[in-house]
């Protein structure tokens, strides 16, 4: 009785074991994105303004934002299909928009997003790790889930790569 009793203990604490590993395994990792330094170097891609409610991402992306590519991505976004080679990297850099005397002027950063190509490691989010930066302080990411977070709405632009952003000559 006392065998079988520590057998049964023994076999729930396996079951304990792989239940708690299953769950951390499920749990997205925390990126290892790293912070775009020097992307104000970068080529500019386009800038728009999102100012009112009246746009669907006025709430997540209210404000000026302005694009980046490095110069591996960039050779890439002149084509017509573009299909970006591993280690492109995209930068989404959003500050608060301040209308003063009928301009809208840049206020503080509200986030820098980046998007890094690397198609082995993230197969699952269409070859793309995406990260967030609060406030673009390297410390804050900002990311738990890109593949709900950010790739469902990205995974729409498959033609383009899962790039919003055109070349404007
Ligand atoms: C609801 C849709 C949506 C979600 C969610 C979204 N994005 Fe985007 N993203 C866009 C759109 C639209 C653009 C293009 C903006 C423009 O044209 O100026 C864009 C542009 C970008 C760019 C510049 C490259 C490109 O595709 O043009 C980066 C980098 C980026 N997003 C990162 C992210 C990250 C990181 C997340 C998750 C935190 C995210 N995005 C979530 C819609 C989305």
């Amino acid at each position: 009785m006392q065998k079988e009793r520590t057998v049964w203990l023994g076999a729930a604490a396996v079951v304990a074991a792989a239940v708690t590993a299953l769950a951390f395994a499920q749990a997205p990792a925390a990126s290892t994105i790293q912070f775009p330094a020097g992307y104000r170097n970068w080529t500019h891609v386009k800038s728009m303004v999102i100012h009112d409610k009246a746009h669907p991402l006025f709430d997540a992306f209210g404000g000026i934002h302005h694009v980046y590519v490095n110069e591996r991505g960039a050779q890439a976004l002149r084509q017509e299909n573009p299909k970006y080679p591993d280690g492109s990297i995209f930068v989404f850099d959003l500050l608060e928009a301040r209308l003063e005397s009928g301009a809208y002027v840049e206020g503080s950063r509200k986030v820098l997003a980046v998007m890094v190509k690397d198609s082995r490691k993230y197969a699952a989010t269409g070859g793309w790790g995406f990260e967030a930066f609060a406030g673009g302080d390297p410390s804050r990411r900002a990311v738990q889930d890109a593949a709900t977070e950010c790739f469902q709405c990205h995974a729409a632009q498959k033609a383009t790569d899962y790039v919003f952003s055109k070349w404007r000559p």
